[in-house]
């Protein structure tokens, strides 16, 4: 099938990876000539494992190609992906201009009958919005779906290739059945819907993996109190299949360019429709207090007084495996605890070149054992990886004193404090 992918931002590269790598004809498109440019020869702007692999063959294969170019990437095409970018507004809600603008230039450039499906993360009333756009600028029949994605960065690939479930939501039979014979390939439990049920169910989603996170976390602050260990409440509570293991982390609390946005725009939302989401505001709330409760944890560790204290911050991105700080947690703890008066040294494997653009009197080392040298304490931000890997007998040799600061519940209390360090978690005995 032939498909045309609005967007190259995070959400378009992936769905144009995978499509064209599914054998589907692809036409990625972006209005930014620059980008379009380098992503000719195989360069992609972001850090998503195997993302440019992916890229870079079906490029080779013919199988997808990229253009500025609407009328030339409409020519005969069978699905349109909407995936620009939707930022958030000062009042939480969407900004959805950047959806309405590719509306109006798809209506500009269709030349057929398509499917015009957004994927963008929109308020439920987005597509009826689009749709008018569309018909009173052409004659040519399309018809309206919501296709939402549930990436997760880092995994986007694999997520996208291997899903736990498709959403596809369609005003009309000929909609549903070309959008079920593009994703033919990919093995899934499919929900056929309308428009509105498929991008309500993305928001619920990811509004209710933030609740979970909020509760655990939550549930760690009391868990502090009565010396009770969160990985081991966690792990009763999850055996129970209505539970479930997942998404039960607690620690410094959700970032990303999703979870903070769509949380906010739900809260939005709803209050548009009359209904005070009071339940969700707390979600947003557990999560913004979880920074402060872990610098009031880690000033009970000094006396209460951080100056001249040198905390090395290991991770800045807002999870492992990407180099995104969008709502990362790393920056309000960042910026609290120098107010406090400590002296910030930082090291994340990928995302420091993003962090230097908003960090300010912040000391960036190559690597997490220059980072430690003469600390006082190392705070685990991120958990990468090679931080679970770290040798502990040589942290502890270069810091000034050795205090384990663990947002992210990644070692064992038992295991650092037998080296010698203090440390401190999130609800960990
Ligand atoms: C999320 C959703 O998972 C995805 O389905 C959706 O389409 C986009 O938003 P993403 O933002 O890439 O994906 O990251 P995810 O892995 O879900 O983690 C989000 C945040 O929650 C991270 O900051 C992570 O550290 C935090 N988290 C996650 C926890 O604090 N505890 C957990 O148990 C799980």
């Amino acid at each position: 099938m032939k498909l045309t992918v609005i967007g190259t931002g995070y959400v378009g590269l992936v769905t144009s990876a995978i499509f064209s790598h599914l054998g589907h004809q692809v036409i990625g498109l972006d209005i930014d000539e620059k980008k379009i440019k380098s992503l000719k020869q195989g360069k992609i702007p972001i850090f998503e494992p195997g993302l440019e692999e992916f890229i870079f063959k079906s490029l080779r294969r013919k199988k997808l190609q990229f253009t500025t170019d609407y009328s030339q990437a409409l020519k005969g095409v069978d699905v349109v992906f909407i995936c620009v970018g939707t930022p958030s507004k000062k009042d939480g809600s969407y900004d959805s201009k950047f959806v309405y603008a590719s509306a109006e230039s798809i209506a500009e450039n269709l030349q057929n009958y398509a499917v015009i499906a957004i994927k963008s993360t929109v308020p439920p009333s987005t597509t009826n919005a689009v749709k008018k756009i569309i018909q009173q600028k052409t004659s040519v029949k399309f018809d309206i779906a919501s296709c939402p994605e549930f990436l997760r960065e880092g995994s986007a690939l694999d997520d996208a290739l291997n899903p736990p479930r498709i959403i596809i939501g369609t005003e009309t039979k000929k909609a549903e059945n070309i959008l079920i014979k593009l994703h033919q390939k990919i093995k899934a439990p499919l929900v056929a819907t309308t428009p509105q049920s498929a991008q309500m169910t993305k928001y619920a989603s990811n509004a209710f993996l933030a609740t979970k996170i909020s509760f655990i976390n939550s549930i760690a602050i009391l868990c502090d109190k009565i010396n009770a260990d969160i990985k081991d409440v966690t792990k009763g509570l999850g055996l129970d299949p209505r539970i479930g293991q997942s998404f039960l982390n607690a620690g410094l609390g959700y970032g990303g360019s999703c979870f903070p946005k769509d949380t906010w725009a739900l809260i939005s939302f709803a209050k548009k429709l009359g209904y005070d989401f009071n339940f969700l505001k707390q979600v947003d709330q557990v999560n913004q207090d979880q920074v402060e409760y872990f610098i009031s944890q880690i000033k009970s560790l000094y006396s209460n007084s951080l100056k001249g204290k040198i905390l090395t911050i290991l991770g800045l991105a807002f999870k492992p495996n990407t180099d995104d700080i969008r709502e990362a947690r790393s920056i309000p703890l960042i910026k609290q605890l120098q107010k406090l008066g400590a002296v910030i040294h930082v090291y994340d494997p990928v995302a420091m070149s993003h962090a230097k653009k908003i960090l300010k009197n912040v000391k960036f080392f190559d690597s997490e054992y220059t980072a430690l040298e003469k600390s006082n304490g190392l705070v685990l931000v991120t958990e990468w990886n090679q931080f679970k890997k770290l040798d502990l007998k040589k942290v502890k040799k270069l810091m000034n004193q050795p205090v384990i600061l663990d947002g992210r519940n990644l070692f064992s209390p038992q295991k650092v404090k037998s080296l010698g360090f203090k440390y401190i978690g999130i609800g960990r005995q």
